[in-house]
């Protein structure tokens, strides 16, 4: 087995778009109405979003490729790009997700030890992500990454207000 991480850039534009509205639609579509499903993967994943998503310099995108094929990808933000005033010191894990066939082989390993690696060598001090509470999965993978609950905060998916875990793991 090979595994492979690349970093995005703005070539990658549209297979990241397909990617982001598979997994995401993958991991919540059983739990969400479909109205909001469809108001959210509007907001977050239209072209102009995620162009100036990939545009922005406090931001990066990785792709994670099993034995040559797109297995998953992940989003790291810094300074301002943060979904939370956490400071310059910290770097946000906004988005980390394996396709539903890769799941379970480590991939989301391999990405959790990518974002420390980025984080550690640009003097992080922490790393922290948003968790909606029932995604009991995730959370459960946080935590044996050595993630803890430290806060939570509200978002919402299409007029559902919802509350994700704030989780954070000290780096130093
Ligand atoms: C959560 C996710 C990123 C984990 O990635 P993965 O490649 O499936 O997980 P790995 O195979 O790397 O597993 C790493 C560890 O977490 C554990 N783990 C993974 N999925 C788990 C689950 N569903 N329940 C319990 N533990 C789990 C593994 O047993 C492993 O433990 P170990 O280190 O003690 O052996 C992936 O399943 C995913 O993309 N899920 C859907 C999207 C999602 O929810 N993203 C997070 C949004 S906040």
């Amino acid at each position: 087995m090979t595994v492979k991480i690349t970093k995005c850039s703005r070539e990658d534009f549209q297979i990241l778009q397909e990617i982001s509205i598979e997994t995401f639609n993958d991991t919540f579509k059983d739990q969400n109405s479909p109205e909001n499903m469809i108001a959210y993967l509007e907001r977050a994943f239209n072209s102009n979003q995620l162009e100036k998503e990939l545009s922005n310099i406090s931001s990066e995108f990785y792709f994670i490729y099993f034995n040559e094929e797109l297995a998953g990808y992940l989003k790291v933000n810094m300074n301002d790009a943060q979904s939370e005033k956490m400071g310059d010191e910290s770097l946000e894990i906004e988005r980390i997700y394996i396709r539903y066939k890769f799941q379970r082989k480590g991939l989301g390993k391999y990405l959790i030890n990518k974002a420390m690696e980025i984080a550690i060598r640009q003097n992080k001090k922490m790393i922290w992500l948003g968790v909606w509470e029932k995604n009991e999965n995730a959370i459960d993978f946080y935590k044996r990454k050595g993630f803890v609950q430290t806060g939570a905060h509200s978002f919402y998916m299409g007029d559902e207000e919802q509350i994700d875990y704030i989780m954070t793991k000290t780096l130093i």
